[in-house]
């Protein structure tokens, strides 16, 4: 997979940048109403550019109803790739949920990812499916709110089962839809919560699912995002964080000469409201979700960082008529050249604002794909990123970053349709009866890193109403050490390259999965 470095993003975007995976905006993130503006300029600013994409595995079209639970007399065409190289007859077939993003970058996944290691191991069939409204998956003409309204989990839930259920292939002879063939559906992140609901929702048509880092616990607020990333970062540099993050607060909340000398010190004096100011020195945190274990796809910056901000020291700095700590001048420094510099002071309302600038989040054409997984979380998944609740827990984040701070930007860029309407707050329930935390099924495998800050929403949360599991062959719950998102799904072209602790879990899918599939009869054999 191409790295996020490769995107079209403009000077000074940089930092914000950190927080966009390759396929922009559409990554599961937290939620930052600068991130949906860069992402909204950039939509703009490629417009009409064609994405280019090079599949080197056979594209087809699968016709799905634009609505599964009412007759709307509409359809659209759903995107599907197909690895046949491990295929023998009789073989599963294992399937990719490209979750929030276009297939087309999925396709190392089928090439030497997990789907090409299951594939290669039972003789499968692999597949990568996109989701409704992702990348050329789109039933609609524009992404206004109601436009948006056919794009929830119910729907797309429904889209996969008739896919496994109805499917045929171009160049598979004989059906290889289910029950008569297994499937084994896969997916990382959000994809990874769809994996477990299709077991658990259409158990007799999906044969086993793997949820890695399956978010599979939506909440309104997720204030352990970052508190796993202060909890598994290097500590000096967290104390760094914590100290500039508290000293910020202080001198933000003191008087109005504090106030505005700390923002001058960080060269954002042009950002009058205050929580955007707050914000935006959250956004090089982002980027330890994006590390990966392969050099190839991996994100050092959070390292970058962290070296920019400087071993421990108790030096104190004056300047701007304020005495900071030199943990805060070293963070307003770093801040200062990826992101202040290239918005001139006079701009920076309209740069980084929220509520002072909302005509940026108003734009709804096919290019403004941020619009996608924001909607997602505003009506269903929530995520809205906060510090811990307990005021005594350091905090690496800024004490104005509320969750209606983090939700205008659901209010800001959802208003009310003729059709459809986002709810007050997003419905969490929805995911949340499916089993949350505790969802469970025979042939459902678990599989988490130990510091992926989505950790929290996952079975594997710290949360006490996450419940301890054993880890068996028909129930996997295993967590991946050091590891952060789904990293069990990039692979090598050589496996004895891969460290062993990702050759180690791929085995270990590998086993599970044969294990399986010992046990599977078609219908007709019962
Ligand atoms: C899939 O459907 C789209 C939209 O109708 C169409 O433009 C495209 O050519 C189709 N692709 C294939 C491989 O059939
Ligand atoms: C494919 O499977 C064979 C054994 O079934 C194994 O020797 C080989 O290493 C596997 N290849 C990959 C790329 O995993
Ligand atoms: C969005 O598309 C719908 C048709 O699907 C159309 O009725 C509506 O006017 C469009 N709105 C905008 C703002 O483009
Ligand atoms: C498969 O297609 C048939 C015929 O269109 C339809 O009735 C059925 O609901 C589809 N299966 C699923 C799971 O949607
Ligand atoms: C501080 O600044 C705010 C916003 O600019 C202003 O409304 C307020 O009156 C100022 N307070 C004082 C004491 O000057
Ligand atoms: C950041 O840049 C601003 C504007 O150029 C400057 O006033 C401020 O002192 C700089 N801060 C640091 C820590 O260098
Ligand atoms: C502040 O920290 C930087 C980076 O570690 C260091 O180079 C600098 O000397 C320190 N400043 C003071 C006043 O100690
Ligand atoms: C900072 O000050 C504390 C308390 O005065 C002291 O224990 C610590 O060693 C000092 N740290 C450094 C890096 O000088
Ligand atoms: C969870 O249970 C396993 C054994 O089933 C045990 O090894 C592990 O320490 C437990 N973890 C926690 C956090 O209690």
């Amino acid at each position: 997979m191409p790295s996020f470095k490769s995107g079209v993003l403009g000077v000074g975007a940089l930092a914000l940048a950190l927080l966009l995976r390759s396929d922009g905006a559409e990554a599961i993130r937290p939620v930052n109403p600068q991130v949906v503006k860069l992402a909204a300029k950039k939509a703009t600013r490629t417009a009409g550019h064609a994405k280019r994409a090079t599949p080197t595995f056979p594209l087809y079209n699968f016709t799905q109803p634009l609505d599964h639970f009412s007759d709307t007399g509409f359809t659209f065409q759903q995107r599907y790739w197909v690895s046949d190289r491990h295929y023998k007859p009789g073989g599963p077939v294992i399937v990719f949920e490209a979750g929030e993003g276009p297939g087309d970058e999925r396709m190392p996944i089928l090439d030497t990812g997990i789907i090409d290691i299951l594939a290669n191991a039972t003789n499968g069939l692999g597949i990568v499916l996109e989701h409704r409204y992702y990348g050329k998956s789109v039933p609609v003409l524009n992404f206004t709110t109601d436009s948006l309204r056919w794009l929830n989990n119910e729907q797309a839930a429904a889209d996969s089962a008739n896919f496994i259920d109805n499917v045929t292939i171009p160049g598979i002879k004989g059906d290889i839809t289910a029950p008569g063939t297994p499937w084994i559906y896969y997916g990382g992140s959000y994809g990874g919560a769809r994996a477990a609901h299709m077991r658990v929702l259409y158990p007799d048509i999906v044969f086993g699912s793997i949820s890695s880092s399956g978010v599979t616990h939506a909440t309104v607020v997720d204030w352990r995002y970052f508190d796993i990333i202060r909890q598994y970062a290097p500590q000096d540099c967290v104390a760094r964080i914590v100290q500039t993050v508290d000293e910020v607060d202080t001198l933000l909340t003191r008087n109005n000469h504090t106030r505005n000398a700390i923002k001058a010190v960080f060269g954002l004096s042009g950002i009058s409201y205050d929580p955007d100011f707050a914000s935006l020195l959250s956004s090089p945190l982002g980027a330890w979700q994006n590390r990966n274990w392969d050099p190839a796809i991996d994100d050092p910056s959070f390292f970058d960082f962290c070296e920019a901000l400087g071993p421990l020291d108790n030096a104190t700095v004056t300047t701007h008529g304020v005495t900071i700590s030199n943990a805060t001048a070293q963070y307003a420094n770093y801040i200062n050249q990826t992101i202040s510099l290239d918005c001139p002071v006079a701009q920076q309302d309209e740069c980084f604002g929220s509520i002072t600038d909302p005509e940026s989040f108003s734009q709804t054409d096919l290019s403004q794909t941020w619009r996608l997984w924001n909607f997602q979380v505003c009506t269903q998944w929530g995520f809205l990123m906060t510090p811990p609740p307990d005021p005594a827990t350091p905090r690496i984040i800024s004490k104005l970053l509320t969750k209606e701070y983090a939700h205008l930007t659901c209010t800001l860029s959802y208003p009310p349709g003729e059709h459809f309407a986002i709810p007050a707050w997003p419905n969490v329930e929805d995911v949340n009866k499916l089993g949350g935390y505790n969802i469970a099924y025979d042939r459902l495998a678990i599989i988490d890193g130990e510091d992926d800050p989505w950790r929290g929403d996952t079975p594997h949360s710290p949360d006490p109403r996450a419940h301890n599991r054993t880890d068996t062959t028909i129930r996997p719950f295993k967590l991946i050490p050091t590891a952060v998102h789904h990293w069990d799904e990039n692979g090598l072209a050589d496996p004895s390259a891969e460290p062993d602790f990702i050759q180690t879990i791929h085995h270990q899918e590998v086993t599970f999965v044969t294990e399986w599939l010992k046990g599977f009869k078609p219908p007709s054999a019962h």
